[in-house]
């Protein structure tokens, strides 16, 4: 029997369905947590896990309560495939404001079917005061629409525990060329600019160093980002929608600390050989 989850233990990844995994870690032990669900997921099991318990006393004072529970209600009249993939990720959200610390920030990956009225559920869920930022990650590859613009960008909105203590260190985060560099000092050209909410990156490519062959995995300059900006050496990062375990990857690289879970078996089978040697391996 492994030792439950302790601040001072080693990076770890889990098997297991992530709301009964991230159900026994304690309150506020990460300060960053990164979710890239997939968008299909628990429409067939979804309607059992309805139910959020909200404790008066257990900590939940973000949640807004009856101003949430009517725009929910708003949002599922509106779309009911909306209400199915809510149902499922409503309650792995609720954990993820448990889990994230004082300072902690959430970046929820998602792509334009969804994005809107995640953000507008959100806003109620962890308080409007609490968005941070709409990151658009926008790429250009693949087949291209000829009816209307081709989408080619996801939508990954960052939302903060706390608005006034939250961490965001843009300084660490590395830099780009200007658009335009000769509008800029030849010193500010060199230097590179800060990125803005929008992130031109390529997708994985399918001949590059980073492929693990996992279908859904997301390139690692997108996760540097988000680590380098909202957490610091030693910090505990937590992915429970982990796939390859892009974010365990780039946690290690810059010395924050990880747990991962996934529910597929495959996707520990790839982690086991993208992730550092000391990493525990729970399941699977
Ligand atoms: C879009 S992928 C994540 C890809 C990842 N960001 C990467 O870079 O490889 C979503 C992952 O969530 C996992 N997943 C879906 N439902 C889950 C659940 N209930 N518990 C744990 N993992 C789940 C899937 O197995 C899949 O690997």
């Amino acid at each position: 029997m492994l030792e439950p989850w302790s601040p001072d233990g080693q990076s770890r990844v889990i098997l297991g369905d992530n709301l009964e995994v991230v159900r026994e870690l304690p309150d506020a032990s990460f300060r960053l947590i990164y979710l890239d669900p997939p968008f299909n997921t628990g429409r067939t099991q979804s309607r059992q896990s309805i139910t959020t318990t909200r404790n008066p006393n257990g900590g939940r004072t973000g949640f807004k309560g009856l101003q949430y529970d009517t725009v929910k209600g708003t949002l599922y009249g509106y779309d009911d495939r909306f209400a199915d993939y809510w149902e499922f990720l409503e309650p792995r959200l609720a954990e993820a404001w448990r889990l994230l610390d004082e300072k902690g920030t959430l970046y929820l990956h998602l792509d334009f079917r969804e994005a809107h009225y995640a953000k507008v559920a959100l806003d109620a869920l962890f308080g409007r005061e609490c968005f941070l930022n709409e990151i658009i990650w926008a790429y250009d590859y693949g087949a291209r629409a000829t009816r209307k613009w081709p989408a080619k960008h996801d939508t990954i909105l960052v939302y903060v525990k706390n608005p006034t203590l939250y961490y965001f260190d843009n300084e660490s985060v590395d830099r780009e060329p200007y658009m335009a560099p000769g509008l800029v000092t030849a010193e500010k050209a060199a230097r590179g600019k800060l990125p803005t909410d929008v992130w031109w990156h390529t997708i994985v490519s399918p001949m590059g160093r980073e492929k693990t062959g996992y279908a859904t995995q997301k390139p690692e300059g997108i996760l540097r980002r988000i680590v380098q900006a909202s957490s610091a050496p030693g910090d505990w990062v937590l992915d429970f929608f982990a796939g390859s375990g892009t974010t365990g990857a780039v946690a290690s690289a810059l010395e924050r600390r990880f747990v991962l879970v996934d529910a597929n078996p495959d996707a520990i089978a790839i982690m086991r050989g993208r992730l550092p040697a000391q990493t525990q391996f729970i399941g699977g």
